[in-house]
């Protein structure tokens, strides 16, 4: 472990980003937050804070008290009650936001839907009213399995209409995925359609949920959704069309005064062990932190045209396609496929279209976009966008000036934001109208957020874990069935605080700036080094595109690194460009981050969100027989680059 001071410290700080991104001054001009006294505020009295975004929802019972605080169990506005989907779809129909499009739709063959307010308010009284006709009631946990057409979100928001927790199964995931997220929170309902578009293809949801339900007994009804028309088996027994399933349904169910702390919804994560966990969230906190969060860092006008462009099935989108930005009253772009489909200017394409004004999107996707070559975005008229977004994993430097110039035209600020499904909320962002950006950091913790950096001991330390110390209101209120683990992962490994699991390092100004995973941290040397810093010296050498870095057992080191790297198209891929590669690490960062190895690879192992899997990757490297590959997107990278190692790299 490194010093500093008496303290030691668990990560090995390497990478030095000097470039600085005020905030253009026509973006401030106008900005919903102009001033940093909303930090100081919120310091004073987080609680008052908190009370103050959660007044800007409808509560049918006003609360008692703020937060009772009993680690590690938080519970906020207590006795207050209050409806999602009333905050969502009854508050802005009955005001100037009733025709207002709440989603703008595009299938991926490129059909389009818009639905307004009033639209989404119609289709959701109808289907809470099939679901109570159909013996659903407050409590009973629905799954849904669908693709990213808006049937899905009138799906969540009818069941959060009757008190129903749902739990939304991602549609990429197999039927055994399914099966196991079914089993473990017993819903009796499976809503799904019959497929989905994918990179021109048809996803076969209905096949894998009859797959899925071969182990699933207490499964009684099925409810399916026409997107594709294809051809599908029917259990006449079980199975119903969304269309029958409406037809009789009353058009108006009125919103039931909920508790805050009643569930509103689990989402599986998979996590390290394999088993995945069901993250519990609830009804009040979690409203209040996703809408603040979304008003406040995406800087939220009247007007906007919001584009989060993750699936519904993961985290982001519940809170940043969904709940956040529909208690907000905004209009949100909500798209079916992949960004290749049919060509790689598809996104450009869409945000030219509907005149998108703010862009979310994740640093694989941007670094995707970056290796395919700037021709695409400049096919699109750009010039609607005013913020961009990023989420999911560390962004590199270099991914981070790519998104600024190239996507924003160095007009839009770009919050960098971190969080987690059991965070519920962003946690540390920019706010885009004050904050001075670097490339690469998340900035600071939001008003009313405190987090630190910590070693074992739970010392403040420059780079070490990330831990946040106070309850916030959208956090995880457990895992859904495993009080043990809840309290083991989270609040055991440092006393008193949440553990995140990532690791961070805090520069001289008090920038965060996020290290990955502590899994994968390297000891080379006696060194910690971070996966991230390395990738990011990696990803600053003009013909990589993008990196995924390891340690492997070295018997003198300890670990050597092996770097796993994609080139540009058009780069040719020779023994020189590697060597000029380690060096270009070594100069950036340091010799003791010089690559052992340099791997070229045509594509990175990834989760189906995009996060790379740096566990597989050791196992090549290790020469072991591959762990766990479920949760791979591909399944075929990991064998090519098998396949390539032993063929011998270096
Ligand atoms: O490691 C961090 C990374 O993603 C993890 C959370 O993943 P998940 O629960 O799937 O939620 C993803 C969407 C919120 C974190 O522990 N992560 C997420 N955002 C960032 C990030 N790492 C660095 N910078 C970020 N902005």
């Amino acid at each position: 472990m490194a010093k500093t001071g008496q303290r030691e410290e668990p990560i090995q700080a390497l990478l030095k980003e000097g470039r600085k991104f005020p905030p253009p001054k026509e973006f401030t001009k106008a900005a919903r937050v102009k001033s940093p006294a909303i930090y100081k505020e919120a310091a004073a009295n987080p609680l008052r804070f908190w009370e103050k975004q959660a007044k800007e929802l409808r509560w049918l019972k006003p609360w008692k008290k703020t937060l009772e605080w009993k680690l590690p169990y938080a519970k906020w506005f207590i006795g207050g009650k209050l409806n999602v989907s009333d905050n969502c779809l009854d508050r802005h129909v009955e005001g100037p936001r009733r025709n207002k499009a709440a989603f703008i739709w595009e299938g991926e063959p490129g059909d389009s839907r818009v639905l307004t307010y009033w639209d989404l308010y119609r289709e959701v009284n109808r289907f809470a009213s099939a679901l109570r006709k159909h013996g659903v009631k407050k409590g009973d946990a629905v799954t849904i399995y669908m693709p990213m057409i808006p049937e899905l979100p009138i799906a969540m928001l009818a069941c959060a209409r009757i008190g129903a927790p749902h739990s939304v199964v991602f549609g990429g995931f197999s039927p055994e995925s399914l099966r196991d997220r079914i089993n473990d929170c017993k819903s009796k309902v499976v809503i799904t359609a019959d497929g989905g578009y994918r990179r021109g293809g048809q996803v076969a949801l209905k096949k894998n949920t009859d797959e899925a339900l071969k182990g699933c007994a207490f499964v009684s009804s099925v409810i399916v959704f026409k997107r594709t028309g294809q051809d599908i088996d029917w259990h006449r027994d079980r199975d119903i069309w969304w269309h029958d399933f409406v037809k009789d349904a009353d058009a108006y169910v009125k919103p039931e005064p909920f508790d805050a702390e009643d569930m509103l919804y689990l989402l599986y994560t998979s996590g390290s062990t394999g088993k995945p966990k069901g993250i519990v969230h609830t009804t009040g906190g979690y409203l209040t932190g996703v809408s603040a969060t979304h008003r406040l860092i995406f800087d939220l006008r009247e007007e906007d045209v919001y584009w989060c462009t993750a699936d519904i099935g993961w985290v982001t989108g519940h809170s940043y396609i969904v709940y956040g930005p529909l208690a907000n009253g905004a209009t949100g772009v909500m798209y079916e496929g992949t960004p290749d489909f049919p060509d790689k200017d598809r996104f450009w394409r869409i945000v030219e279209k509907y005149g998108v004004t703010i862009l979310y999107t994740a640093p694989t996707a941007i670094r995707t976009f970056v290796r395919w070559g700037d021709e695409y975005p400049k096919r699109c008229n750009l010039s609607s966008l005013r913020l961009l977004g990023t989420v999911g994993e560390p962004i590199n430097p270099e991914a981070w000036v790519w998104y600024w110039k190239v996507i924003g035209g160095g007009r839009c600020p770009i919050v960098d934001t971190w969080w987690q499904t059991e965070t519920g909320q962003i946690l540390i962002s920019p706010l885009p109208g004050i904050t001075v950006c670097k490339p690469g950091s998340a900035t600071f913790p939001f008003p009313g957020i405190e987090a630190d950096v910590v070693n074992d001991k739970g010392e403040s330390v420059d780079a070490g874990y990330l831990v946040i110390k106070r309850p916030w209101p959208a956090m995880l209120r457990g895992i859904y069935g495993d009080p043990e683990r809840y309290q083991r992962q989270y609040w055991s490994q440092i006393k008193g605080v949440y553990f995140t699991g990532d690791g961070a390092k805090r520069d001289k100004e008090g920038y965060f700036w996020l290290l990955g995973r502590i899994d994968d941290v390297m000891n080379v040397s006696g060194h910690r080094v971070s996966t991230m810093e390395v990738e990011s010296a990696l990803v600053d050498h003009p013909a990589v595109a993008e990196a995924a870095v390891i340690g492997r057992t070295h018997e003198i080191k300890g670990q050597a690194i092996s770097a796993f790297v994609t080139i540009k198209v058009g780069r040719p891929q020779t023994e020189e460009l590697k060597k000029e590669i380690k060096e270009h690490v070594a100069k950036k960062i340091g010799a003791l981050a010089r690559p052992d190895d340099v791997i070229y690879a045509a594509e990175l192992p990834k989760t189906r969100s995009g996060k790379i899997m740096r566990r597989l990757l050791r196992d090549v490297a290790e020469g072991r027989a591959l762990g766990d590959t479920t949760t791979l997107a591909d399944a075929t990278v990991v064998s090519d680059l098998k396949q390539k190692y032993e063929d011998k790299e270096g």
